[in-house]
């Protein structure tokens, strides 16, 4: 007989209300995965794209999903089932990952549930100094910020671009974090001090003192003052943000730096960008454990901390996409599960 679990399901795209809490089946597990029990999973922008069907990309983009499906990346929980050929975790042991990302990015990779089955590559220790709402809101923004920073980690072809993304040397140098309120952007503000940067972090007013606390030896309050207006010769610059003019960015960078895209869609200052000998790259976050568990030595002690947004009954998974639309996020909006 099939065992149930709750879980929060899409029956169709839309806003909000169309997640629904109810009954499903539980997942079972492949010999390379692991049967996870969830006690927390945290909301990532891909989770709000693919509930609204993806609907800023073109027609032809979007996805063809086959309903009902869980949406979710970020998990953190208990091992409650082995794969046969799954050596390194047990019954018992609190892991954290981000599932199946972006294999599953048009379909939903099921986090938002009592139960998750994960590739064990993707799944690593929970950092034992932090709790499972922090350890859940650290995966998908966590490895982002590494990936982008610190190690690709992998040799996948690159989506939005024809050279494999590189990080760059940040020992020494200036990085202007923008978004640095955002679940992203936070991480990347504390992972750049890490490596020895001065950070400049741009984002609305509420979250100066929270970046001030987190590191950042500067802040800009974009709804005040424009940053390129009032910084020059920075060596990279990690736009967390994206949209409209990006490319002003490019007037901060001295010759010779770097601009990287967290959100590339829509940039449109290639040939200013090679005229002024500055390299614009991106990538597309992918799952990896073993990124987690290093960076989970950062979290563990200390050096770097998950700000937690808001949290939230799985039940009312509705409220979190409404907090999480509504803008001005600082850290994670986290759903906990019983
Ligand atoms: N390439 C990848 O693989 C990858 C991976 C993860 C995320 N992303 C993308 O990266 C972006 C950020 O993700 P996230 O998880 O950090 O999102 P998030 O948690 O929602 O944070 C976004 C932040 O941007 C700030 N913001 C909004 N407008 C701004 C502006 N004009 N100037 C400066 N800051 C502004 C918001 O707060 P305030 O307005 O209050 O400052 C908020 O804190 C999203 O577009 C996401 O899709 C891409």
């Amino acid at each position: 007989m099939t065992k149930m679990m709750k879980a929060v399901r899409l029956h169709r795209f839309g806003g909000p209300d169309v997640l629904q809490y109810e009954d499903a089946p539980r997942p079972t597990i492949s010999s390379d995965e692991v049967l996870v029990r969830v006690h927390a999973a945290s909301l990532n922008p891909p989770d709000l794209y693919l509930r609204d069907g993806y609907r800023a990309l073109p027609p032809e983009w979007r996805p063809s999903s086959t309903f009902p499906f869980i949406l979710g990346t970020d998990v953190s929980g208990v091992v409650a089932a082995v794969g046969e050929r799954v050596s390194g975790f047990r019954a018992g042991d609190e892991v954290y990952a981000m599932v199946r990302f972006p294999e599953d990015l048009m379909h939903g990779s099921s986090a938002y549930a009592q139960y998750v089955s994960v590739p064990a590559s993707q799944l690593a220790l929970k950092p034992l100094g932090i709790d499972h709402t922090q350890a859940a809101g650290a995966p998908m923004s966590l490895l982002t910020a590494w990936q982008f920073l610190v190690d690709l980690g992998h040799d996948a072809p690159n989506p939005f671009q024809t050279f494999r993304h590189t990080p760059v040397s940040l020992d020494g140098k200036t990085v202007l974090v923008n978004g640095a309120g955002g679940g992203v952007g936070h991480l990347a503000v504390q992972i750049a001090k890490w490596k020895g940067a001065r950070v400049i972090a741009v984002a609305s007013g509420k979250h100066g003192a929270l970046l001030g606390d987190l590191g950042a030896d500067v802040f800009i309050d974009y709804s005040k003052v424009a940053a390129e207006t009032v910084v020059k010769d920075v060596d990279l610059v990690l736009d967390a943000v994206g949209g409209a003019n990006m490319e002003r960015f490019l007037n901060v960078i001295r010759p010779g730096g770097a601009l990287f895209l967290v959100n590339p869609l829509g940039f449109a200052g290639h040939t200013k960008a090679v005229e002024r000998k500055i390299t614009v790259s991106t990538t597309q976050v992918r799952s990896n454990g073993a990124q987690l568990a290093k960076a989970g030595r950062l979290l563990d002690d200390g050096t770097i901390r998950v700000v937690i947004d808001s949290t939230y009954p799985l039940a009312e998974a509705s409220a979190a996409h409404q907090r999480a639309s509504s803008g001005g996020i600082q850290g994670k909006v986290v759903l906990l599960v019983s």
